[in-house]
């Protein structure tokens, strides 16, 4: 063979690797380190063989075409063990979604904070315990973070309200505890969808969130107290609001009803007193309401007009109020 024809062969070969024509490398190399960072690696993540074919085609992973970088990993229902730190190793990572493994245990590890080009972050129904961690606030391009259905205690950070993209926080169905930061009434970009339900959060809710136009809340099930007023504003464009099953005490006759957005309303179960606004029935998309176990009074609004329900509520819509009274329930008195 003619040396320039050899180099042009080797020119080529080199061409095709420079171009990166199969899994980034480095990626590849986290990936394995990843998996390997667990006690069973030869039960978990098959498909991830490099003898068989590269990370571009192994289970849960996605690839930018272009680069050839990993953008997303995506695990359930095999992880035994501690979320690896080798998962920092995946710069380009934009989803990370590690849910339903009912053996992935321990704290979100340090290494989570350094993949800043993280939208979206999962690691629900898990049983990961620990804090809801300070450095989540480092990921700047993050607008969906789901850490549901795990053991995680403690506090809510304040920091978490320095996510400027953030659109959905849920943390519902864990064991923290303490209030909602007042920084939550100052999310610089649009407030999140916020789901903190099946905790035991407690204390009032800060003033400060009167600010935030929030498009669910969804609260129920901890010990809140005091007034939750700031989220009954008719000039908001809240979906859902769900504080029921917490200790919240105040007068009711003076909440104001999202007219064109609000679907669900439940404030079944605290002490909240005073009588329904007859504003609600501007509610006109409203498809559930629960204003149950509560210590409402009054004539309940009977002159809906709602656009997604044929029959208005029924009586377990109110039932267990100590002087609400009307249709569904029995007449008022004169
Ligand atoms: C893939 O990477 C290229 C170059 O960085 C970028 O322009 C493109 O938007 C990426 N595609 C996806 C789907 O992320
Ligand atoms: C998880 O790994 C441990 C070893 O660390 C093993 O004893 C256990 O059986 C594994 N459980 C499952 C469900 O794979
Ligand atoms: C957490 O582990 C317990 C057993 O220790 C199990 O019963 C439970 O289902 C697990 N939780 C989740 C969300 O998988
Ligand atoms: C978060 O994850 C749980 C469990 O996987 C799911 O039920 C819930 O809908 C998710 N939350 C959001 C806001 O998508
Ligand atoms: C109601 O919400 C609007 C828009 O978010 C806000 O400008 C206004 O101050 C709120 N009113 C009260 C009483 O909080
Ligand atoms: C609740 O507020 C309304 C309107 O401000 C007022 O008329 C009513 O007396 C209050 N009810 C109670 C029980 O404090
Ligand atoms: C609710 O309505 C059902 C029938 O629609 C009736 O049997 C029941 O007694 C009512 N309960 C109350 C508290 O009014
Ligand atoms: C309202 O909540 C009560 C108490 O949790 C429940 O028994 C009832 O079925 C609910 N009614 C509706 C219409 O959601």
């Amino acid at each position: 063979m003619r040396p320039s024809l050899l180099s042009f062969i080797v020119f080529l070969c080199l061409g095709f690797f420079l171009v990166g024509e199969g899994c980034n490398p480095s990626d590849q190399s986290a990936l394995l380190k990843f998996k390997n960072s667990f006690p069973n690696p030869d039960q978990i993540l098959l498909s991830w063989d490099p003898s068989i074919s590269d990370c571009r085609n192994w289970g849960g992973i996605e690839c930018n075409e272009t680069t050839n970088r990993v953008i997303s990993l995506e695990v359930s229902n095999q992880l035994n063990g501690t979320i690896p730190s080798a998962v920092a190793d995946l710069p380009y990572l934009q989803t990370l979604r590690l849910r339903k493994n009912p053996y992935l245990v321990g704290e979100i590890p340090p290494a989570i904070g350094k993949l800043v080009s993280l939208v979206s972050l999962e690691l629900s129904w898990n049983n990961i315990s620990g804090p809801v961690p300070q450095f989540l606030a480092n990921l700047k391009n993050l607008w969906f973070l789901n850490l549901s259905f795990n053991k995680l205690s403690g506090t809510i950070p304040a920091s978490l309200s320095f996510l400027p993209q953030i659109l959905e926080i849920d943390l519902s169905r864990n064991q923290l505890t303490g209030p909602i930061p007042d920084s939550f009434g100052h999310f610089p970009g649009n407030a999140p969808s916020l789901i903190l339900s099946h905790n035991k959060l407690s204390g009032q809710i800060p003033t400060s969130l009167s600010n935030m136009d929030f498009s669910r809340v969804v609260i129920s099930r901890n010990e809140f107290s005091g007034d939750a007023l700031m989220f009954f504003n008719a000039s908001k464009t809240t979906e859902i609001i769900d504080i029921s099953r917490n200790n919240f005490a105040f007068n009711f006759s003076r909440a104001g009803f999202m007219h064109e957005t609000l679907v669900t309303l439940d404030i079944s179960h605290n002490k909240i007193w005073g009588s329904i606004p007859s504003s609600i029935t501007d509610a006109i998309l409203l498809q559930n309401l629960n204003v149950s176990y509560n210590r409402l009074c009054g004539k309940i609004p009977s002159d809906w007009n709602l656009k997604y329900r044929s029959q208005p509520f029924d009586n377990s819509s109110y039932v267990h109020n100590p002087c609400l009274c009307g249709s569904p329930l029995p007449p008022c008195k004169p």
